[in-house]
């Protein structure tokens, strides 16, 4: 079974897959972090985005695997890159880097073979509409700018990083813009998903709104 999670920065999707994959026996596959990851290579790399060849040997020569207890931890060719994939200078990046179609291609396969003939819960931007449009349940995590932001500033801060409350809500406005108005699989709503407002919901919540209809 495919449990579909999509919504914008800071709607609660990370923590509301996890548990609830936690809670049905299921995997968690972070499909944001996996974008993260390759953002990663390609500024270590220093890969020019103008050059086809460039991008295909990155994405070639890139393993992505996740472990630990709920998956939880991702390493790429070998390296623990779950720190390091939310810091700024990756999230600044990762928008760019995720709507290029070749980049696309790559994850989605991925993502479709780890989640193939298994119990699984995704998250991300194009799960229910793009990944898996025919997943049998689909949900559409939404929040308030500013509840977004609280969240995502507490991560950033968790980190080891500094960042103002404005800063933060014009970082996720810009990253919104960008995830929604791409020509490859923008962050839309599938038609036949569940939309579910976390603004003044907590985990417990959300987690128990999920298990509920999937139960
Ligand atoms: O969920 P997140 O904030 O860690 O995701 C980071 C970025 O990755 C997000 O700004 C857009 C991109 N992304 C995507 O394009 N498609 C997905 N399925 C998941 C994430």
């Amino acid at each position: 079974m495919i449990i579909a999670i999509d919504g914008p920065a800071g709607s609660g999707k990370t923590t509301t897959a996890r548990k609830v994959a936690q809670r049905l026996g299921f995997i968690h596959i972070n499909t944001g972090a996996m974008y993260r990851g390759i953002t990663l290579k390609f500024i270590r790399e220093k890969v020019n985005l103008d050059d086809p060849l460039d991008i295909d040997r990155i994405l070639h020569n890139t393993q992505l695997n996740f472990a630990g207890i709920d998956h939880g931890i991702l390493y790429m060719d070998g390296e623990d890159i779950s720190s390091e994939i939310a810091l700024s200078y990756v999230t600044e990046n990762v928008s760019r880097i995720s709507a290029l179609s070749k980049v696309r291609i790559k994850l989605v396969e991925f993502q479709r073979d780890m989640a193939q003939g298994r119990d699984v819960v995704l998250e991300g931007r194009d799960i229910g509409t793009v990944v898996f449009p025919n997943a049998e349940y689909k949900f559409y995590l939404i929040a308030d700018i500013r509840v977004r932001a609280a969240r995502r500033k507490k991560e950033i801060e968790a980190s080891g990083e500094y960042i103002t409350m404005e800063e933060v809500i014009l970082f996720l406005k810009d990253r919104d813009k960008q995830d929604s108005s791409r020509h490859n699989s923008p962050l839309t709503k599938a038609e036949d998903a569940i939309e579910l407002d976390t603004t003044d919901l907590n985990i417990v919540e959300q987690v128990n709104y999920i298990l509920n209809i999937v139960n």
